[in-house]
């Protein structure tokens, strides 16, 4: 059977926020442009996004003030330089993102509505209710489209093209009927999100398995800070389904059994608006010693019924619907059950201010891109704060798009053969027709019940030696699988088991990098190692996978600047 080859100047892997602007930037240079996406557009995770983007605009605040408080956030791990390029440019990206017909919220003199998040000095989340990722997506993506550029929607990417240092396209199939194909091109971003569905519970949509980081780890380029992964500190309970910080931002507060505001003993001043990082290990801190509530116990109270029935409905909308549809709890009456869930990740393909992806700490990829989620360029270093990341993939997505413009026309392109699909169409006979006797809905559970207790928001030596060795365990039971469907119309279960292969390769970076780095910082935390450690840690970790799955570190300097290393206290 012959592989059709498609050619482009450009492709773009995913779109959410990222993908989206870079790929109208491209399209409206003149580049012909596909963007690849395994979802419709519009069911991104992007659009799961709900309290704000970060801007400095008002007169109380500065891209000085943004600039510190997302280093200080990042409990000193963020790239200055890049931190102080994105601060720089948010104004004018929201400004931007507002004349392409993005509806935000307004104060009553019609200046765009700014909300307080954790960590901020100042309040500075923009939003559209409590659906901002959403109306920017929807915005960005209708543009796109109106730019012209070509979405692939339903196709998955199984492979990057990837020889003697450079990146020519990617290997792709129709979810719809399994047809593969070969996108040939010049340049290829991924921007293909997050990763946190290796956690049992978590805030992220099906789809964010962690494909594009895995994709790349296969061919041994590497993966930077995979140890900080963030644990937002209000999911629902039961099911980790986001409750917007904007409840907090807005004056939610949280309670224990007791009736404590127990966030007074951890974070004095900022209370519930500290970063994330701490306000969830103080929620986890307060179950562990038997403070907890509802059935289970394992949930702490978030109460905004002093903010009364018409600012919830005003800018809380779809919390309060979501709190009613799975807990049955009515927020403008009641408190709802909350706890932490795994929300993000600050680690990714390690990229510079431009977007261009390294291939170690010297040299770079040729014709290789990143932006968004699953980058870590790292404006977040150890964590991230709220409204942070809608502002990263827009913002980022737009300028490394007109990288990839400016540097396409310098790069030649490499003709692709159908020899390059032979790693996917290996995989896909593999799945098919291997007869063993695991299932991947087993598997996937065992990983995610491992990973949440053992390399949670506490983790100890022991329990990441313990993730280790059922990670190994997972990889060599995966080679025994066995799916019943053996169609090749919408077969979802042959999805499942590509996105589990990719999801046990990234565990093991996460669980590997988190073992070596032996102290406390942002959302990574030791308890057998407790305090940060910047005489031996002040590093990203680069993170390389051999064939047989194995993990060896290397480290890369942070780029510090005027934001000088302080003792992190809210
Ligand atoms: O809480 C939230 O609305 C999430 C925003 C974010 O992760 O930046």
């Amino acid at each position: 059977m012959s592989i059709p080859i498609y050619t482009y100047d450009a492709i773009v892997v995913g779109a959410g926020l990222a993908g989206c602007a870079a790929a109208r930037e491209l399209q409206n240079a003149g580049k012909k442009v596909a963007v690849i996406t395994k979802l419709h557009p519009l069911r991104s995770h992007s659009g799961a996004a709900q309290g704000g983007v970060n801007a400095a605009f008002s007169d109380e605040d500065s891209v000085e003030l943004h600039e510190f408080d997302t280093v200080k956030g990042s409990d000193y791990l963020a790239d200055q330089d890049a931190v102080e390029f994105m601060c720089q440019k948010a104004p004018e990206t929201i400004r931007w993102a507002e004349r392409m017909g993005a509806a935000f919220s307004r104060t009553p003199d019609g200046k765009i509505a700014q909300r307080p998040f954790g960590g901020q000095s100042s309040p500075r989340a923009c939003y559209a209710k409590d659906r901002t990722g959403l109306t920017l997506l929807q915005t960005i993506y209708e543009q796109a489209h109106r730019a012209g550029v070509k979405f692939w929607d339903e196709w998955y990417v199984a492979d990057l093209i990837y020889k003697d240092g450079k990146v020519s396209g990617v290997v792709a199939f129709n979810i719809r009927d399994m047809q593969t194909v070969i996108f040939n091109a010049k340049s290829v971003m991924f921007a293909t999100g997050g990763y946190a569905r290796s956690y049992k519970i978590n805030s992220n949509a099906h789809a964010n398995t962690g494909d594009g980081l895995s994709i790349v780890a296969r061919h041994g380029l590497p993966l930077e800070d995979m140890e900080f992964v963030q644990f937002h500190p209000s999911g629902l309970s039961g099911n980790g389904v986001l409750i917007s910080e904007a409840a907090r931002g807005e004056g939610g507060r949280l309670f224990n059994s007791e009736g404590e505001r127990f966030m007074e003993k951890y974070a004095p001043n900022a209370l519930e608006l500290a970063s994330r990082d701490v306000v969830s290990r103080a929620i986890l801190n307060e179950i562990r010693e038997g403070r907890g509530v509802g059935p289970r116990k394992d949930a702490v109270y978030i109460d905004v019924t002093h903010l009364g029935k018409d600012l919830i409905m005003e800018k809380l909308p779809e919390l309060r619907d979501l709190a009613i549809t799975f807990l049955g709890l009515d927020m403008i009456k009641e408190p709802i059950l909350i706890s932490a869930t795994a929300h993000y990740s600050m680690g990714g393909i390690p990229v510079d201010i431009a977007g261009r992806a390294r291939k170690n700490n010297t040299e770079f990829i040729e014709g290789f891109y990143a932006a968004g989620e699953c980058s870590c360029v790292s404006v977040h270093g150890a964590n991230r704060l709220g409204a942070n990341s809608v502002l990263e993939a827009l913002l980022f997505g737009r300028f490394v798009g007109k990288t990839m413009v400016a540097d396409i026309d310098n790069i030649e392109l490499t003709p692709a053969c159908e020899d390059d699909a032979k790693t996917t169409l290996a995989e896909i006979d593999f799945i098919l027709k291997n007869n063993g006797d695991e299932t991947i809905p087993k598997l996937r559970e065992e990983l995610q019940q491992c990973m949440t207790a053992n390399a949670g928001a506490f983790r100890t030596k022991e329990t990441l030696d313990m993730a280790i060795a059922k990670v190994k365990e997972l990889r060599g039971r995966f080679k025994n699988i066995r799916i019943k469907d053996k169609s090749t119309v919408f077969n979802t279960e042959l999805q499942e088991a590509i996105e589990f292969g990719h999801m046990i390769d990234y565990s093991a970076f996460i669980v590997e990098s988190a073992v070596a780095r032996n102290e406390s910082r942002g959302a990574h935390y030791r308890e057998d190692f407790e305090t940060r450690d910047d005489e031996n840690f002040l590093k990203h970790t680069m993170a390389y996978m051999d064939e047989n799955g194995d993990i060896t570190l290397d480290y890369m300097d942070v780029v510090l600047g005027k934001h000088e290393l302080k003792a992190r206290t809210y």
